[in-house]
């Protein structure tokens, strides 16, 4: 387990490759170099033998597969599963090769050209700083500012020339911000997506991340919007949806949200969280309901009275709203609530802040609840249109659930901008 951790070894099936990748390049086989720079067991390049004649398997596989991996026992897997496949050992060996292709490029001898197939291996920085500092030195010198391995696998690609290639990599390589603006910046200015499959349900076994499969072509570098067509796969549901990425916006898909927060016409600021620390500064004789947001039994909030001065019981009364930062089931949409609405007290107490709990909102300067209550219509109905529009892309997949429906989660900072787009007049 702990290997498998360190050296990202998650293991794309043989079925996900006969049905996403095989079909697209079957009638190319003998165009190019199939290569995968971490191969594992060959599960995404070996297949492709089963579409050879037995016959000319030996000769074909000389000449068109070329497989790497850095762990010994992935190769002495591979080499096996060639062998299985009807490939003398020799010829095997030859061309399954042990070979940190972080580090370098391996030496290829193909007169053809190549055609990257892989699924390389994910590891945040932050989880590498900590508990696996021997990856540390792929993110030296030009690699500084990349976050995760599978984006010095991408660069190294481009460094490379690599003209086309398949990467299973992690959907948010797409939709997050801070992680991942940068490989997206430099890599797609030489690329260009021509086709994506983005799962939205777990196809790793120990893995809970989202991945996506992308047909990556090298391009004249050029900071044109790329459009493509991707086939989404959620647990009950397969669609497809148009894509543009723009330089502008760091070529991230769902961006429609960060857009629209751009109108922004209110400087509100809104504080979060009714904190037992404030609570017990305050203490008075005003006896104010609340529920205490960490303490759920029996599927309910526990109920508690505080004593407080008037100052914050009057804070409390005058600020009704709260957030849902999580969809809690199918018809429990992320929003704003009403706290009597809702939980029939006044306030929510928390001791421990949780960002997926529900939260009380508290705004300066004061708004009447009047307006409160308009914010509330205004804010859920824009959010269900732009969670409409983009498939709820500027949201965070909250955690693998067995769930029928996928949780969505929206950031505290994007309830805040999304408030400051309501206009006070
Ligand atoms: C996510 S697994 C995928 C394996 C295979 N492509 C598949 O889809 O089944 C990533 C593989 O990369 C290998 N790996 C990790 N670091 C590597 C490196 N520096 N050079 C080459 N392979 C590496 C791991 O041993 C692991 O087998």
């Amino acid at each position: 387990m702990n290997k498998e951790r360190i050296l990202g070894q998650h293991l794309t099936s043989t079925s996900i490759f006969k049905r996403f990748i095989l079909p697209k390049i079957k009638d190319k086989l003998k165009d190019y170099a199939w290569v995968d720079l971490y191969c594992g067991e060959g599960n995404l390049i070996l297949p492709i033998l089963e579409t050879i004649k037995t016959e000319e398997r030996e000769n074909f596989f000389s000449e068109h597969i070329f497989l790497f991996d850095s762990d010994s026992e992935m190769i002495e897997k591979a080499v096996q599963n060639a062998i299985k496949l009807g490939i003398s050992e020799e010829l095997a060996r030859k061309n399954i090769k042990q070979h940190d292709s972080l580090a370098s490029f391996p030496k290829i001898e193909s007169k053809f050209p190549i055609f990257h197939i892989t699924n390389p291996p994910y590891l945040y920085i932050g989880y590498i700083q900590k508990n696996a500092k021997q990856h540390l030195k792929y993110f030296q010198d030009k690699n500084k500012g990349y976050q995760d391995l599978y984006q010095i696998a991408l660069i190294n690609d481009l460094k490379n020339n690599i003209e086309k290639s398949v990467y299973i990599i992690p959907s948010n390589f797409l939709f997050s911000s801070s992680g991942t603006n940068k490989i997206r910046r430099d890599f797609l200015q030489a690329y260009k997506i021509t086709n994506a499959v983005i799962f939205e349900k777990k196809i790793f076994e120990n893995t809970g991340t989202n991945v996506a499969i992308f047909w990556f072509e090298k391009k004249q570098e050029s900071k044109k919007p790329i459009k493509f067509t991707a086939l989404k796969i959620t647990e009950n549901e397969e669609k497809r949806r148009e894509y543009s990425l723009t330089y502008e916006n760091n070529y991230r898909a769902g961006s429609e949200f960060s857009e629209f927060c751009n109108n922004q016409n209110n400087n509100l600021r809104v504080n979060y969280y009714l904190m037992q620390s404030e609570v017990e500064k305050n203490s008075g004789n005003t006896e104010i309901e609340v529920i205490n947001s960490n303490k759920y039994k029996n599927n309910k909030y526990s109920k508690e009275v505080i004593r407080v001065n008037e100052k914050l019981a009057a804070k409390i009364k005058n600020n009704i709203l709260f957030i849902r930062t999580v969809d809690s089931g199918s018809n429990l949409r992320a929003g704003l609530y009403e706290i009597k609405d809702e939980f029939k007290v006044d306030g929510i107490l928390v001791s421990i802040p949780y960002r997926t709990n529900p939260i009380q909102l508290f705004f300066t300067p004061e708004l009447s609840i009047e307006q409160q209550i308009k914010l509330k219509d205004y804010f859920n109905s824009k959010l269900e249109e732009l969670r409409e529009k983009t498939d709820s892309e500027f949201m965070t997949t909250y955690k693998y659930s067995k769930a029928k429906y996928t949780r969505k989660y929206l950031g505290l900072s994007q309830v805040k901008k999304l408030i400051q787009t309501f206009s006070l007049d």
